[in-house]
């Protein structure tokens, strides 16, 4: 007979917890595109918001339920009659109701004694079961919640009718072989499904889950890039990535989403993702030295244990000091140039060397390291040049900028403000740009290479299109602003040029 494989469901609490994340506040229209991403990628259930904290945040969760999405929606209430009822004003599928159970939580963040406790948490189950809605159930701080009281709290809200229990490590002090034990042991006399929802303070957040479900657990609360508070919850593309590849067992993700989803989510919460985060960062699917480049190109399997297409991505070769020829010979005839062995070596020395002096090699460095050894590679014409340029800055003035360029031979001419001249013109440059491609700046830093006010700087830029593909530039000037211009300029010519070699190939 073949076994199915297990199911695991996937609660998605970026729009909740996520949302806690230091600094992060989203509008209605931001929740609203990350509820209908989130529906896209298949999660079971969205955490919409939790109604009771603000007259903004019930409009949201009743704004997403009457989305009509495949997902169910959910809404977080603690185990008050009031935060119910406003829950159920939203008409959600399912009221997420919780409440502290350890000592400390008890005392001090709501000054209850466990048998107040005890008494709200059977109240509020049955409150939210008389109007005939879904209730899961959360004994916050579960993992430091002394486990007579935990059995003897669970006990109750599985009388009282609970549909399902989570179970949160609240402050994320779990490790997997307790989480192990802990679930092991919940699920001798939980008879209904059992969920649970990890804090990362330990970066153990994923595993903990993992381990979890290894002892039964039936559902993983997640957040999309591991938003949540303090050190963020469990990374929902971890999460689902590993439950497929690794463990071979089923959700309802599409995992092919996953990227588009974290840059949505990246891009509309204003928090980055780190370069070398699992699955969604840059580098997850980026081959530098010259044993990887040389592997992956001969056999994938050699150095990635994740098909990049399976997640959405693609893979990387980089340019960089411990580079192959293949690597870097890889990276050239993606935009359609083809050194011989002769120039390639050279052009390989000279990435080397660059490296050597602590640089980090950009797309566009590649590029003009190429043409110095191949002379002139693509034609004398760049797609976008800088014809003029103004910049207005002063005590009163605002930033101001307007700008001249020529972009297939075609002028251009736009203005913008900004909060600094760097801003403006870089904003009006995108403005122009934008008619042809939508590519933005993703990341820019800016290094004085001497000292003095007459310093050198030089500008290391980032832009990205809506596919999360990456084109690096830099530019050396006395000058920041038009540093800042030229590398800008770099990097949307060495873009384009990709794209359109790209496109010619296809
Ligand atoms: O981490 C936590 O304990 C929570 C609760 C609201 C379940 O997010
Ligand atoms: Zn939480």
């Amino acid at each position: 007979m073949t076994q199915h494989p297990r199911f695991i469901k996937i609660f998605d609490t970026t729009l909740r917890d996520g949302e806690q994340t230091p600094g992060v506040s989203l509008t209605l229209e931001d929740k609203i595109e990350i509820a209908q991403q989130l529906d896209k990628l298949g999660v079971d259930v969205i955490e919409a918001g939790f109604p009771s904290s603000s007259e903004g945040e019930r409009k949201v969760v009743k704004a997403i339920k009457e989305l009509g999405l495949n997902s169910q929606i959910c809404a977080l209430s603690r185990c008050t009659k009031k935060d119910i009822d406003t829950a159920l004003d939203c008409d959600v599928d399912l009221i997420h109701t919780f409440i502290p159970s350890s000592h400390v939580q008890m005392k001090h963040a709501v000054n209850m004694t466990p048998e107040q406790v005890l008494v709200s948490t059977v109240e509020s189950i049955q409150y939210i079961k008389d109007h005939g809605v879904k209730c899961e159930f959360s004994p916050m701080d579960a993992t430091r919640t002394e486990a007579a009281f935990l059995h003897k709290i669970c006990t109750a809200a599985q009388d009282a009718g609970m549909d399902s229990l989570n179970i949160p490590d609240t402050v994320g002090c779990m490790i997997p072989k307790t989480t192990f034990e802990l679930f092991k042991d919940l699920k001798s006399f939980i008879k209904i499904p059992i969920s649970v929802h990890c804090h990362n303070d330990f970066g153990l957040a994923v595993a903990n889950s993992l381990a979890a479900v290894e002892a039964g657990a039936d559902q993983i609360h997640v957040a999309v890039n591991g938003l949540g508070e303090r050190a963020g919850n469990a990374a929902l593309e971890e999460v689902a990535t590993t439950l497929h590849v690794v463990y071979n067992y089923k959700t309802n993700i599409n995992t092919r989403l996953l990227y588009s989803t974290s840059r949505i989510v990246s891009s509309l919460s204003g928090v980055s993702v780190q370069v070398n985060k699992a699955i969604v960062g840059e580098n997850a699917f980026a081959h530098e030295s010259g044993i990887h480049t040389r592997g992956v190109t001969e056999q994938p399997l050699t150095f990635e244990p994740i098909s990049p297409e399976l997640v959405g991505r693609t893979r990387k070769l980089v340019a960089g000091k411990l580079a192959g020829t293949r690597g870097v010979q890889a990276e050239l005839n993606e935009i359609g140039i083809h050194p011989n062995d002769l120039q390639l070596t050279e052009i390989l020395q000279r990435v080397k060397a660059l490296g050597d002096k602590g640089k980090s090699v950009t797309d566009a460095d590649l590029i003009a390291i190429t043409s110095a050894v191949m002379g002139q590679v693509f034609g004398e014409e760049k797609i976008v040049d800088l014809c003029d340029m103004t910049v207005v800055t002063g005590l009163k003035a605002i930033p101001t900028a307007s700008i001249r360029l020529a972009i297939d031979g075609k002028e251009y001419v736009g203005a913008e403000t900004g909060v600094g001249p760097v801003d403006a013109v870089l904003k009006a440059i995108q403005k122009l740009t934008g008619n042809i491609e939508k590519i933005k700046l993703s990341e820019y830093r800016l290094e004085a290479i001497t000292g003095g006010s007459n310093a050198v700087a030089e500008v290391i830029i980032k832009i990205e299109d809506e596919k999360g593909n990456i084109v690096s530039a830099r530019a050396t000037r006395e000058d920041i602003v038009m540093a800042s211009v030229e590398a800008m300029i770099n990097g949307i010519n060495k873009y384009l040029l990709k794209s359109r070699n790209q496109g010619r190939k296809q």
